[in-house]
């Protein structure tokens, strides 16, 4: 019961103030997962998500999405990260956007994150581990306030 309150007050904490505060003894890292320095700004979730190792030991996205990946829809991660995902079509469904400023729900980077059920292909990343919670919560909340290429 404590414990899960402690979780709720983290979540609130993240989407507030974006980690600035961790008034509780629950390692932050619970709740992002491998990447405990992630913050929301995109070269952040670049190299804290993108190219940052997952549990089995490969860089989560950029192992596929690399500039030399254009056979992965063309979405290389690396160099034009930015400019591949925002207000860029999306490869798979017409009429998708991959980052929408402002509108999480209907980025569809976000829906292949989550693996919703409107999605073509897999959900990502192809295979998993998929991100935790509060991973897709920051990349979430980067939108929300706008996608600045910071
Ligand atoms: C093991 C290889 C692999 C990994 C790792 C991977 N992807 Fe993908 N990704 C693919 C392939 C293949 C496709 C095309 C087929 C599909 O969407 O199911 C794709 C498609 C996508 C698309 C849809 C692009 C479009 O315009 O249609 C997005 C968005 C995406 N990946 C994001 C990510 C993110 C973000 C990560 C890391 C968190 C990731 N992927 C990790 C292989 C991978």
């Amino acid at each position: 019961m404590k414990r899960h309150a402690c979780r709720g007050f983290l979540l609130a904490v993240i989407l507030v103030a974006a980690f600035s505060t961790v008034a509780c003894d629950e390692a932050l890292n619970s709740v992002t997962g491998p990447t405990p320095n992630l913050d929301v700004t995109f070269s952040s979730i670049q190299r804290d998500i993108f190219a940052a190792r997952d549990s089995t030991g490969r860089p989560a996205c950029t192992s596929c999405h690399s500039d030399a990946g254009a056979r992965f829809n063309g979405l290389s991660l690396q160099t034009n990260a930015y400019e591949n995902l925002v207000n860029a079509a999306a490869r798979q469904r017409s009429g998708a956007t991959r980052v929408i400023p402002g509108d999480p729900g209907n980025s569809y980077l976000i829906q292949k994150l989550e693996g919703r059920s409107g999605i073509t292909g897999v959900r990502m990343p192809l295979g998993g581990p998929y991100l935790s919670e509060g991973q897709l919560l920051v990349i979430r909340r980067w939108i929300a306030i706008g996608a600045p290429n910071n």
